[in-house]
């Protein structure tokens, strides 16, 4: 029987990219849940105060991990850690990522290939290592049990001036939504996020204004719409934050592909 609210109480949610923005979001309302986490992204610093409030405010257990995915050997690394501490994980968000802004014959191609190795190769490597813990999990304590990835609204097209990171997530909602299917019979909940533009580092990391954005969205809005996806009997597939951005995700399917390739590399010119 699919289970209709996502509770993860006493079980334990790993979230990458938990240093910042949605990875922080992610994390206070997994901990507002009942979860116990595990925190992991490049800056341990914020992963300690993050770790601290959470458990201030909720009494999580938190374990804070600092890491860079990116390297190789780092999943490895991560997946050993957390059997040494006996660690089994339940849900998995798998935040962490970044962007890049520039045409791809100006691009430096060792940044391309760590949003490769970031966006595709961390997220496939440790959703494969603990997607049977997730299973378990969900069989035993059915409706606590969630894999969370986060594509984005770059996925349902090409975007010129911003190659590398659309076909990263076009590839995470592809994969995610595979994985959505092979996994319907166990009772975990398997959803990519396909948010629009939101208001955290990822512009200034990627070298990119937003003045050219309309009505961005927040933390908040997008963990609005990642849990209402989790706390649905069957969660989609792929949820997209904003009534807008999922209008213009229906419309990319629907016009000439070369039409809509055309109109979003117009969108992405660099302004002035
Ligand atoms: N903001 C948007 O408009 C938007 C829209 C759609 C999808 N998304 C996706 O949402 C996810 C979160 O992005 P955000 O908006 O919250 O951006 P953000 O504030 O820049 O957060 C990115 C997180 O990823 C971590 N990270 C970056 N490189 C890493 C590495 N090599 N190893 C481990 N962790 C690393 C960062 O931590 P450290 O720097 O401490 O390592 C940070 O915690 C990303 O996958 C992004 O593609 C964002």
């Amino acid at each position: 029987m699919p289970h209709a609210v996502f509770t993860p109480i006493g079980t334990t949610a790993l979230v990458t990219g938990a240093s910042s923005g949605l990875g922080a979001g992610y994390a206070h309302e997994l901990a507002r849940r009942g979860a116990d986490l595990v925190l992991t992204a490049r800056r341990g610093e914020r992963l300690a105060d993050l770790a601290a409030d959470l458990a201030a405010t909720y009494g999580t257990v938190c374990t804070v991990i600092p890491l860079d995915l990116a390297c190789p050997g780092a999943v490895g690394e991560l997946v050993s850690d957390l059997g040494t501490r006996r660690i089994t994980v339940g849900t998995l968000v798998n935040n962490a990522g970044f962007g890049t802004y520039g045409t791809v014959l100006d691009s430096d191609p060792e940044r391309e290939a760590e949003q490769v190795a970031l966006n595709v190769q961390a997220l496939t490597a440790l959703t494969h290592a603990l997607l049977p813990g997730l299973i378990h999990t969900a069989q035993t304590t059915p409706g606590s049990a969630a894999l969370v990835n986060l594509a984005s609204t770059a996925s349902f097209q090409p975007v010129p001036q911003m190659a590398v990171y659309a076909a990263t997530k076009a590839y995470v909602r592809s994969y995610t939504e595979a994985l959505w299917y092979e996994t319907r019979a166990t009772g975990l909940k398997v959803t990519a996020i396909c948010p629009g533009p939101v208001s955290t580092e990822f512009f200034a990391v990627a070298g990119r204004t937003t003045s050219s954005f309309r009505g961005m969205l927040t933390v908040d809005d997008v963990m609005r719409t990642s849990f209402a996806a989790l706390d649905r009997a069957s969660t989609p597939p792929h949820a997209v934050s904003g009534r807008r951005n999922a209008l213009l995700a229906g419309l990319c399917a629907r016009l000439p592909h070369r039409l809509v390739i055309t109109a979003t590399g117009r969108l992405n010119r660099p302004a002035g």
